[in-house]
């Protein structure tokens, strides 16, 4: 294995360790009952007490083992670190479905090199836990995606009537509307529509072949660090909108074939 690839290997092990570790924190936490601490964006937008254990903990076992590197996480916010490395954090990934007890919900981590900002950084490992399942979902740079040990892939271009088209909504009102208009003239062009909650997951059903193609506007860096690469290590396209690369403004993961031909209909309907 090429010196860089083993290095990638080795902060993946790292950083599954402690996805699992946070995984069985949430899902004992959401055995226990779940109280929402506080509201964020909007009153839709909670943050529970479990999602800020959860960061909470995932942050002090990477500064234990990873003492140089940056933190950046969606409950306690960044800090830089001096190793050029940063670990991109979402404790609890699909946060309303755990609230509810919808066993769909993730942990997602992934190390970044570079400046924490996903139109410049490169990922180099990533982990999407879904406790409730048990389904683990990793890559490392340039060794390919794996669920277990199973290696995945993105499912084969299909015509987009055959597609099933995964993506999510904002938790802003006015946006939502404007991103269901889009799937009001994408719905009947596809096979069908999944919206299941957890971004870092949609973007590992890309990866395994679940899902023909996922697209979403106004994520943020933690939702899509680990899964993006997840599903580039499977072979899909992960990229913004005309050759941009990812951003808030929006993310399409599907087998390149596949991501041009729903780019095209996005496009037309004024994504
Ligand atoms: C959300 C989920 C959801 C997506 C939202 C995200 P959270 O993350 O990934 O599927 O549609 O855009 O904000 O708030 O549950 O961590
Ligand atoms: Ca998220
Ligand atoms: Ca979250």
């Amino acid at each position: 294995m090429p010196a860089e690839s083993a290095s990638n290997t080795a902060l993946l092990a790292v950083a599954r360790e402690i996805a699992l570790a946070a995984g069985a924190l949430a899902k004992e936490r959401r055995e226990e009952g779940v109280e929402v601490a506080a509201s964020k964006s909007s009153a839709e937008d909670v943050v529970t007490f479990a999602d800020r254990e959860t960061e909470a903990l995932i942050r002090s076992l990477i500064a234990e083992a990873r003492p140089n590197d940056g933190f950046f996480g969606e409950e306690s916010g960044a800090e830089a670190g001096s190793s050029g490395l940063t670990w991109v954090v979402d404790p609890i990934d699909g946060t309303v479905n755990f609230l509810y007890g919808i066993p769909h919900y993730a942990v997602s981590i992934a190390v970044v090199e570079g400046e924490p900002d996903p139109g410049t950084w490169r990922a180099l490992a990533g982990v999407v836990v879904n406790p409730a399942s048990g389904e683990l979902f990793t890559a490392a740079a340039g060794t390919g995606a794996f669920l277990g040990e199973r290696a995945i892939r993105v499912a084969p271009a299909v015509d987009l009537s055959q597609g099933l088209v995964g993506t999510g909504f904002a938790y802003l009102a006015g946006i939502r509307t404007e991103q269901a208009a889009i799937v009001g003239g994408l719905i009947h062009q596809v096979r069908d529509i999944r919206r299941m909650g957890a971004a870092s997951l949609d973007l590992c059903a890309v990866a395994c072949g679940r899902l023909n193609a996922y697209y979403e506007r106004g994520l943020n860096p933690w939702d899509h660090a680990a899964g993006a690469l997840i599903a580039t290590e499977a072979g899909a396209r992960v990229s913004g909108l005309r050759g941009a690369a990812v951003s808030r403004e929006f993310i399409l993961a599907a087998e390149p074939a596949m991501a041009a031909r729903l780019e095209h209909v996005l496009l037309g309907l004024g994504a």
